[in-house]
């Protein structure tokens, strides 16, 4: 059986799509930190990875030891190669610069390096998020003023996004903006090897997945339509709805490019900026990219979320994404109020 691993499909990407090579690479690289992080994760209890830090990140969240690791694991791995001009992590205050050793290249990489943190302890699905731009002309600044300015381009400019999903099994989702696909990591082997072709989300769907116990904070759109949709066959939307929250966006997203299904972290009312939870950089972004890519959609509930100027590094944006349809809808019930 002839498989295809990552490594081929990026090099047949590169003849037929014209990828740059130093692109090739970044993807490569971050693959293999993935790898790294998978270990690590499958190795909980026994490689004293588990458990949190006595640190906060610039979110305000407690890091766990799997955050730091991680985090550790993707600059080590990218920071030599060449390909970088900076990197932006949501457990990393600033933008890290490329260390003067090293020559700098034409990319930046942002990355949620640990997604779905509160679930480690438990033993259930998490996973490392990324996303590619390309970088403009000044970022090649030492000044950390300068290097942040060059991340804040809205989504659409993304050159590459991907996950790695560390569940039962370590899948890598890809995309180049040539459509979406899935690798599944062969451990004999060491390599992702492609197994999803053409991943999709269906435009329908009958399931939902939210934060059912923030619904006192949610804003009135919000709450009409989780109210339609909790009233089945007998509301207006006329079908029943089941639910999911893993609360591990990576394995939410997943589930969704699996078998199709809406993923909501709507305006929140207890934060300053009422934005909700999720950071605009390094989950919403790559994930709207990728769920485009695959015939999904993606809003903020009034916005393309892939149109959004970004303001800050950190910025926090509510998201509504997943089939069309039901992204549709809930963006229309924002639009009209
Ligand atoms: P992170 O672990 O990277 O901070 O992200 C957690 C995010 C996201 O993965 C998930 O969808 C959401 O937080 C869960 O939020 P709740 O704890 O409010 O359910
Ligand atoms: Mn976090
Ligand atoms: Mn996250
Ligand atoms: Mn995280």
């Amino acid at each position: 059986m002839s498989r295809v691993t990552l490594s081929r499909y990026l090099i047949e990407q590169t003849r037929s799509h014209n990828t740059p090579a130093d692109l090739r690479f970044l993807i490569e690289v971050v693959a293999r930190a993935c790898k790294e992080i998978s270990h690590a994760v499958s190795k909980g209890a026994l490689g004293g990875v588990l458990g949190s830090m006595d640190t906060e990140n610039v979110q305000g969240e407690v890091q766990k030891k799997l955050d730091v690791l991680s985090n550790e694991i993707l600059l080590e791995a990218n920071e030599w190669g060449g390909h970088l001009a900076a990197m932006a992590s949501e457990e990393m205050d600033k933008a890290y610069q490329i260390p003067g050793r090293y020559p700098k290249g034409a990319y930046l990489l942002l990355f949620d390096p640990l997604d779905g943190s509160s679930n480690i302890d438990v033993n259930v699905s998490v996973g490392t998020i990324f996303s590619v731009l390309r970088c403009p002309d000044d970022c090649f600044s030492q000044n950390d003023a300068l290097a942040e300015r060059a991340f804040l381009q809205p989504g659409y400019r993304q050159v590459a996004a991907g996950y790695a999903l560390y569940g039962p099994q370590t899948t890598l989702v890809l995309t180049l903006g040539e459509g979406v696909k899935g690798f599944t990591l062969d451990r004999e082997l060491g390599s992702f090897v492609l197994t999803h072709e053409h991943m999709q989300v269906p435009p329908s769907t009958s399931e939902f997945a939210v934060n059912m116990s923030n619904q006192r904070h949610w804003e009135p759109p919000v709450t009409r339509y989780v109210s339609e949709l909790l009233a089945g066959a007998d509301g207006p939307l006329g079908k029943n709805y089941n639910m999911r929250w893993i609360a591990s966006m990576v394995a939410d997203v997943h589930r969704i490019l699996t078998r199709g299904g809406l993923f909501m972290y709507p305006r929140d009312a207890r934060e300053p900026d009422k934005a909700g939870k999720l950071r605009l950089m390094y989950e919403a972004n790559p994930m709207a990219f990728i769920v485009e890519q695959a015939g999904g959609a993606a809003t903020t509930g009034t916005q393309r979320i892939l149109d959004v100027q970004p303001e800050a590094l950190h910025q926090r944006v509510p998201v509504f994404l997943g089939s069309k349809e039901e992204v549709e809808r809930v963006t229309g019930y924002h639009n009209q109020a």
